[in-house]
């Protein structure tokens, strides 16, 4: 028997960007901005938001992805699951409407970036049949910690094909 996933996906929408933006804001080091999303929503770029099936839960997202697509390619620019959801499966399942949507515009390939010290989004894209293909080095601004002065690290360029129905 198959279990029910824990949440439910539907296309992001402008009421849910306070949500998005605190998450966003909470997960990443250079956080986009309400603009940014906004952005993609006016351009019918992909965006999808993950909604708990939990009793009693409101419309608020766990989880979110933004891509872009055109000319057969398409780029994953922002995905997100709230640190107490994460390890539930969410990212996958907002993954997966991403490439059925993909596979549906006739996209042959989707690429992303990620920082070289971000290893839960690397080890997500690895089991999710993404290799890497390039290296950005010093690409992304690194902010300083208490041990580290302000510094810069390599982006990594991970693709996956995808196959055509
Ligand atoms: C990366 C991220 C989106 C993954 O979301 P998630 O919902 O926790 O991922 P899932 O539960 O769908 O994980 C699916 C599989 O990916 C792999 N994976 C996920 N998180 C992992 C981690 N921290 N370390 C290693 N592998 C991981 C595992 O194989 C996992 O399957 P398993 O739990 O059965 O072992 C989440 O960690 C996150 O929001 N990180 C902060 C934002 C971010 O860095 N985004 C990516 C920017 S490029």
């Amino acid at each position: 028997m198959e279990s029910t996933p824990a949440v439910r996906l539907r296309p992001m929408q402008v009421d849910d960007l306070d949500t998005v933006v605190a998450l966003e804001t909470q997960l990443f080091e250079t956080p986009w901005d309400r603009l940014r999303f906004r952005r993609s929503l006016e351009r019918q770029q992909p965006a999808w938001v993950a909604l708990s099936n939990a009793p009693q839960q409101d419309e608020t997202p766990v989880g979110y992805l933004v891509a872009s697509s055109g000319a057969g390619v398409a780029d994953l620019l922002t995905i997100g699951v709230s640190p107490q959801c994460q390890r539930s499966g969410i990212a996958a399942q907002l993954l997966a409407q991403l490439l059925t949507q993909l596979q549906s515009q006739q996209v042959q390939e989707l690429f992303l970036e990620v920082r070289a010290s971000n290893e839960a989004a690397i080890g997500f894209y690895r089991a999710k049949g993404f290799e890497q293909v390039g290296v950005r080095r010093n690409y992304y601004r690194r902010p300083a910690t208490p041990d580290e002065a302000e510094g810069r690290e390599d982006g990594l360029l991970f693709k996956r094909e995808l196959t055509q129905s």
